[in-house]
């Protein structure tokens, strides 16, 4: 069969960071003005009063200490609390458009590519600015990329979905090389005033080159060695947000139509979910769980990796067997896996076995198995 390569991989960090301590002052303002304002209807039993939130608590239930965001002053401001990006004209590039391109740049000079080498993009991601035109097709004409491109959502295992339909079609001969980027502004759909779930989420974008082995020139770059996906429905994890919305005006604004989820369902049910999904893809392979040198997983909960790496290896994982990013990044949905693999993959040697695994709303779960090139 013939081999396919990831032969590059970019990340685009936005410029402002929020720690947990700034996202928690402004939220503490603004459940205590709305205490403040309801007073009486609080102290008369008819409106329930918030509660703050904590640092601590945030650090300690996930591992987040910090995001990147693409706009800071308006998620921080407790009269706003959410990001504030004014609408792009339609001869300006779109918000995702651009940081697609930013971390593509490069991708591309990793793989020793241009983009005359390039035959499709595909944009992978949890939210897309517009329904139409796609992304990708925007994404193609900013990097002046020949051939097709298209958008796909599988919520955070959009990476991995994409980087299966990217190495298929390279295979099946359809295109000589594919771009697949993730650009993320998760902020966009998350709740600021929501205790449960305030911290969550981070922005940022990243891209990743699929071509042949034999057309890759890049060092280092990891064949695609088996994929493997799955899904099982669940709305434990949801957003209602959507073009029918203005056909049930009483739902606009609604807090539905942002991310919710059941955090502890969630935790509970994905863990066993992936954790089977990928010792019954290594069994398939024929490759046992010791032989793994890294896994990338996805960057949701420090708790969760924990877990599945425990699962996945019969003992306690070391720090470097599954390296995560949310401590800084926060979940990125699907560009969470693809920054660790980006940024702790470059250490290994040939011939190094490792995995991608992106998990998230769907439920969906998505593998890489990758071996390191000379
Ligand atoms: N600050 C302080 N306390 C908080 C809080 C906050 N921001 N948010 C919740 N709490 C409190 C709760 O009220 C609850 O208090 P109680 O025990 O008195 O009732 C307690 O902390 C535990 O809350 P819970 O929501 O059960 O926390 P948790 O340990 O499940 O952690 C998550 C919450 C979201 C971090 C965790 O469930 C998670 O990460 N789940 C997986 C999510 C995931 O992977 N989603 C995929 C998204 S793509």
């Amino acid at each position: 069969m013939t081999k396919i390569v990831i032969s590059g991989t970019g990340v685009f960090t936005p410029p402002h960071a929020i720690s947990n301590a700034e996202l928690v002052d402004s939220f503490n303002s603004y459940v205590r003005s709305h205490n403040e304002a309801h007073a009486e209807a609080i102290a008369a039993g008819e409106v329930e009063a918030l509660q703050e939130s904590s640092a601590e608590f945030i650090c300690k239930a996930s591992g987040i200490e910090a995001r990147y965001v693409m706009n800071k002053s308006g998620i921080l401001d407790p009269e706003i609390m959410a990001p504030r990006l004014p609408q792009r004209a339609n001869d300006e590039p779109s918000y995702l458009a651009e940081m697609a391109v930013a971390a593509a740049h490069k991708a591309l000079a990793r793989a020793n590519k241009t983009p005359a080498d390039i035959d499709a993009v595909i944009v992978a991601c949890s939210n897309l600015e517009r329904p139409y035109p796609a992304i990708a097709v925007e994404v193609q004409e900013l990097l002046g990329i020949e051939g097709f491109g298209f958008d796909m959502n599988v919520a955070c295992s959009s990476a991995t979905f994409g980087i299966q339909a990217a190495a298929d079609m390279v295979r099946a001969g359809h295109a000589r090389a594919i771009l697949v980027v993730d650009p993320e502004i998760c902020t966009g759909h998350l709740n600021f005033r929501d205790r449960d779930s305030h911290f969550i989420f981070g922005d940022v974008a990243t891209a990743i080159i699929v071509e042949r082995a034999e057309t890759c020139t890049a060092k280092g770059a990891w064949e695609i060695i088996s994929t493997r996906l799955s899904t099982k429905f669940s709305n434990n994890i949801r957003n209602n947000f959507g073009f029918l919305n203005r056909a049930a005006p009483e739902g606009i604004g609604a807090k539905d139509k942002l991310f919710v989820q059941e955090g502890r369902k969630v935790f509970r049910e994905v863990v066993p979910m992936v954790a089977q999904l990928i010792l019954d893809h290594l069994s398939a392979e024929g490759l046992e769980p010791a032989s793994l040198k890294r896994m990338w997983l996805h960057q949701a909960n420090k708790g969760m990796n924990d877990f599945i790496g425990r699962k996945v290896l019969g003992r306690e994982p070391a720090p470097m067997e599954q390296p995560n990013i949310l401590q800084e990044y926060a979940n990125t949905s699907s560009a969470g896996s693809i920054i660790a693999f980006s940024k702790f993959s470059e250490d290994l040697s040939e011939g190094d076995l490792g995995l991608i695994c992106s998990f998230g709303a769907g439920y969906s779960a998505g593998n890489v198995i990758l071996r390191k090139q000379a």
